[in-house]
């Protein structure tokens, strides 16, 4: 027995040795495209690294990975080229697409293999006569809007600075989607880099069941370049951010917004943040589609706050008035299908949050904050267009978005395991309240890795993964991570 595993240790031992030397298929894939893209490559340590590491970082820490090398492609034909050498029958090496990379599950836009980041598709093109807007998908929705904004239109994408396109393809909740829709709803066009390195412009009447596929099934089609969506009216707003002390009266004032709000132009999100030293706080971020204060506000208005930079102003300085909390740390995002936000939704909330920020401390774990955004829409699923991320507006669940951010990566399991726990401890609550049930779907994009797909996918799933398997037979798209048709 003994000589038998001291063989092992050494076959294993060998093995290892061989294969620090002998060249693995990320390294062919990362020399073969260099030859092919000169210059577009980059390497950790050799010269221009610092574009190797602006492709390595993400939102949280935790969800990044050292590629073996990062290429930054500036065209569909540079796409094209790309994933024809990763997906070689005799290469086959790992990958992932970066846009905005803030995807919190590592391995969703994370690599060991070849990174492909976006970030030269930076493109913004407002087409007036057809009423659209085609952008590449390497800018961030801030960049987006702050471009849009001198011809008084914008598009229905991300609602913090720095949030990248990724977002369009998993669902899209925006500051506009009580008025206009999720994301997808409002997308006319992508123009994609099929698996096979086929280049084409993917629409209702193109390829009607790769744009269904696409609205919502993430990276599993292809890599997209470019996006058309439907150009909004937008001029002066009113809104930014209001600090407050937890009381009776501002969890009363949320839950009245949730249950009670009836004006689409109205947009609120609302964070309960547990930090350092048992501390708490309401973090409200508002937004109004107008240059003045809707009376649905004014309850909040009268509840003395902790700190406050609300007022009229351009719909990008709204978005440049909300400080996101914490960048250089890891993190894990979550979220819980609910309705409603009712009352005692809303304390159950808090005193979860509590239970598990003291669990942390307890298990002497490198806790930074627990958190959970309430995100009250009010008909947002009313736009609903044929997508993967079902949306039906006969069941309007909210994407409530429960998470952790701590300071040792090493914990993240600990926290994935503790951020799952508290989330069905929260939907338990809800669904005893009426305002969740089990089956309700999960938003891909906030939803953690090991989420199943028919939580995320609902009845799509057998019609997604005939797609998938028409689109991509060599499942090219499979050696990317994330969920997987
Ligand atoms: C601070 C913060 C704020 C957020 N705010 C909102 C919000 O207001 N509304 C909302 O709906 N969501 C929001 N989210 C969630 C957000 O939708 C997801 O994090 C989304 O993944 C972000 O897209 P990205 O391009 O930044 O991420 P990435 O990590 O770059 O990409 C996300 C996923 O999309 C894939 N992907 C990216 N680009 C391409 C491409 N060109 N072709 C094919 N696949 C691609 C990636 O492989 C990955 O699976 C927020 C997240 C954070 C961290
Ligand atoms: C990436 O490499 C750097 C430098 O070697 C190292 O400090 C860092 O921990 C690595 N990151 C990950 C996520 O492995
Ligand atoms: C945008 O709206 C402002 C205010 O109404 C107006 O003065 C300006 O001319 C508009 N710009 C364009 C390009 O339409
Ligand atoms: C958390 O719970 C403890 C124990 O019940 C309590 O003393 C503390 O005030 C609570 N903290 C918050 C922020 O609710
Ligand atoms: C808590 O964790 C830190 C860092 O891992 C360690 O140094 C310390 O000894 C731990 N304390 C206890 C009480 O376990
Ligand atoms: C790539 O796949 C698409 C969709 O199946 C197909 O139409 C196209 O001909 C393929 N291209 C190549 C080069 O095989």
């Amino acid at each position: 027995m003994k000589t038998l595993l001291l063989i092992l240790k050494l076959l294993l031992l060998s093995a290892t040795a061989v294969s620090a030397a002998r060249p693995t298929p990320a390294s062919r894939a990362c020399r073969l495209i260099q030859s092919a893209l000169p210059g577009k490559v980059f390497y950790p340590g050799k010269c221009r690294t610092e574009t190797y590491l602006e492709d390595m970082a993400h939102f949280q820490t935790s969800s990044q990975e050292n590629s073996t090398c990062s290429v930054q492609p500036s065209s569909a034909a540079d796409l094209s080229r790309i994933i024809r050498i990763i997906g070689r029958d005799d290469i086959r090496s790992p990958f992932a697409v970066k846009s905005g990379g803030h995807a919190t599950n590592q391995g969703f836009s994370s690599t060991t293999g070849v990174l492909i980041s976006m970030a030269s598709f930076t493109s913004v093109v407002y087409n007036q006569d057809a009423g659209t807007v085609s952008f590449g998908t390497g800018r961030s929705w801030d960049e987006i809007y702050t471009i849009l904004e001198q011809d008084n239109v914008t598009v229905a994408g991300g609602r913090v600075p720095g949030v990248g396109v990724g977002l369009i393809l998993g669902g899209g909740f925006s500051w506009i989607a009580d008025q206009y829709g999720l994301g997808v709803d409002n997308v006319v066009s992508f123009d994609l880099v099929m698996p096979n390195g086929t280049f084409v412009t993917v629409s209702d009447t193109s390829y009607p069941e790769i744009l269904f596929g696409l609205k919502g099934g993430l990276n599993n089609f292809g890599i997209v370049s470019s996006v058309t969506m439907y150009a909004r009216p937008i001029g002066t707003v009113w809104g930014g951010v209001i600090n407050y002390a937890p009381s009776a009266q501002i969890s009363q004032a949320v839950a009245d917004f949730s249950l009670h709000n009836t004006d689409h132009k109205a947009q609120l999100a609302a964070a309960y943040v547990q930090t350092g030293s048992g501390q708490a706080i309401w973090q409200l971020i508002f937004f109004y589609d107008g240059g003045f204060i809707p009376p649905v506000y004014q309850p909040f208005l009268d509840i003395p706050a902790l700190e406050s930079n609300v007022g009229v102003r351009a719909f990008s300085d709204l978005l440049a008035t909300i400080n996101v909390v914490s960048t250089n740390s890891g993190g894990l995002s979550n979220v819980i299908p609910i309705v409603q936000y009712t009352l005692p939704i809303i304390e159950e909330i808090q005193r979860q949050i509590n239970i598990t920020y003291q669990q942390a401390v307890n298990d002497n774990r490198s806790v930074i904050a627990v958190l959970l955004g309430v995100e009250p829409f009010l008909g947002a699923f009313n736009h609903e267009t044929r997508s993967a991320y079902p949306h039906s507006p006969d069941r309007q669940v909210t994407p409530c978005n429960p998470w952790i951010t701590f300071s040792d990566n090493a914990d993240v399991d600990y926290f994935r395991a503790l951020l799952r726990k508290m989330s069905n401890d929260i939907q338990a609550f809800a669904v005893e309240q009426g305002q969740s049930r089990w089956d309700d779907i999960h938003y891909p994009n906030y939803a953690l890795n090991d989420t199943p797909l028919d939580l995320l996918y609902g009845s799509n799933v057998p019609q997604l993964k005939r797609i998938r398997r028409a689109v991509d037979p060599k499942n090219i798209m499979g050696l990317t991570g994330g969920y997987k048709f």
